[in-house]
């Protein structure tokens, strides 16, 4: 039985196509073509007698009609496609094909018929289009040896979505606007959805082209702890009949720290020179120390610093073993975070401190001894001296 119907198949089919690609006015090589590729396919069998058969008799022509509907009129991938062919005689037999090959039942596909009084509706349904499933669909009502055939060309266009890429966005207060942009824009329920470590919700509009989500980060907004996570802003495109992409920008928030740099008081030469300098955002992608100008780096190989994290705060230190007079100077350090950094400053002076330490000692006598007191006077003075040397 089944074989019977695919023979018959076989025969309308040679014609249908005939007819449909003379009506398109394209050269008869390209028809010999596609019924060739036919017989090379997996339903080899039933083609292959099929088309032996088709020398044999001289088949009636069927009857082409245009009375069919297909829904969405123009489907996308994911969409579920109607495609109803109507026939004025009742008690038929239906096939359909799709590109030469006989529709079967499956998950994705349904046919169905509904008799009217004066005609029946054959409707096939496929579900969750693919790219795969557009060509030429063919209903074929066969009523007492009498063929009827309906031809409908299907073209499915994919969900083209282009959005922002991911970014990193400063917690400044400026608008920002996402955008997911496609030319069918009018056939989507756009919803955007937040996900991730800092959920700064924003507004979202719509034009002909783009939706498009607005977000306003100030620092309120950016807790300095929150400074470098990422949050998903997900668009998603929801079809009115099932087609639904979507897609995901993701934003890195960057609060911009604030940096200081703590004086380390009197240096003098030949003594260890640590300087520290502290960030109020924990997290960063490099510090940079320089001296005299910020584009003087000091070399971190030779003199390297070192960071740490405390209570919320990321903290740069710099240790020269011995500084000499060549130390003096300008200090700058800067913490970089994505696209904004943030600099601490500090002045110091490198000192000619020889009898510091004796100078300490007079001052721990100090108390006991006149005789000392008058020493660190001059002492002491002397210590000014070298010093401003
Ligand atoms: C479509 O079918 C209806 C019902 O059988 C019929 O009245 C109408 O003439 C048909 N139209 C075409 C274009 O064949
Ligand atoms: C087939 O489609 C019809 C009409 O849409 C529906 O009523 C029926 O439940 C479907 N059957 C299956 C098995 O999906
Ligand atoms: C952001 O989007 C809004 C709404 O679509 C628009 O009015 C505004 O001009 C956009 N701003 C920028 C910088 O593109
Ligand atoms: C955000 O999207 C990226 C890329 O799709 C994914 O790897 C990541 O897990 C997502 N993060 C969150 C918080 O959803
Ligand atoms: C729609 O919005 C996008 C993104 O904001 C913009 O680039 C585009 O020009 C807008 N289109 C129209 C027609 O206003
Ligand atoms: C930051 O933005 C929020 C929400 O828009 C607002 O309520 C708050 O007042 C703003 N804070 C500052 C410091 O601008
Ligand atoms: C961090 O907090 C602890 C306890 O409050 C305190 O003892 C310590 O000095 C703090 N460290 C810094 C670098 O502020």
């Amino acid at each position: 039985m089944f074989i019977n119907v695919t023979k018959t198949a076989g025969k309308i089919w040679l014609l249908a196509f005939l007819l449909l690609h003379i009506s398109k006015c394209l050269k008869a090589k390209e028809i010999e073509t596609e019924l060739d590729e036919e017989g090379h396919s997996d339903n080899g069998d039933h083609n292959a007698q099929s088309s032996e058969n088709s020398h044999h008799e001289q088949p009636e022509p069927p009857v082409i009609l245009s009375n069919y509907t297909v829904t969405p009129d123009v489907p996308f991938t994911g969409d579920t496609l109607t495609i109803v062919c109507q026939f004025s005689e009742l008690n038929t037999d239906i096939s359909w094909f799709r590109n030469w090959f006989l529709i079967h039942n499956d998950v994705r596909i349904n046919m169905t018929t509904n008799i009217r009084t004066q005609s029946v509706l054959y409707a096939l349904t496929v579900k969750d289009l693919t790219m795969e499933d557009a060509g030429t669909y063919i209903c074929k009502s066969n009523s007492n040896g009498r063929s009827q055939v309906q031809i409908i060309p299907l073209l499915i266009k994919p969900v083209t979505i282009i959005q922002t890429s991911n970014t990193d966005i400063v917690c400044d207060g400026n608008k920002v606007n996402l955008t997911c942009c496609t030319n069918d824009i009018s056939i989507f329920n756009v919803q955007w959805k937040v996900t991730g470590g800092l959920s700064i919700i924003g507004t979202e509009t719509l034009n002909s082209t783009c939706a498009t989500y607005t977000v306003q980060a100030n620092t309120s907004l950016c807790p300095s702890d929150k400074s470098g996570q990422k949050t998903n802003y997900t668009c998603d495109f929801q079809g009115r009949n099932g087609a639904r992409s979507w897609k995901e920008i993701q934003v890195t928030y960057v609060r911009k720290a604030n940096v200081e740099m703590k004086d380390p008081g009197l240096v003098s030469v030949q003594q260890p020179l640590v300087l520290s300098c502290q960030s109020d955002v924990p997290s960063f992608d490099k510090v940079i120390w320089s001296i005299n100008t910020v584009d003087n780096i000091i070399d971190p190989i030779r003199f390297p610093h070192y960071e740490t994290i405390e209570n919320g705060s990321a903290i740069s230190t710099l240790t020269v073993n011995h500084v000499t007079l060549d130390w003096s100077g300008t200090y700058y350090c800067t913490f970089y975070q994505s696209r904004t950094h943030s600099t601490g400053t500090v002045t110091l002076n490198v000192g000619h401190c020889r009898f510091q330490r004796r100078f300490k000692l007079i001052q721990f006598k100090q108390i006991k001894s006149a005789a000392i007191h008058s020493l660190l006077v001059a002492a002491s003075n002397l210590i000014i001296i070298m010093t401003i040397q």
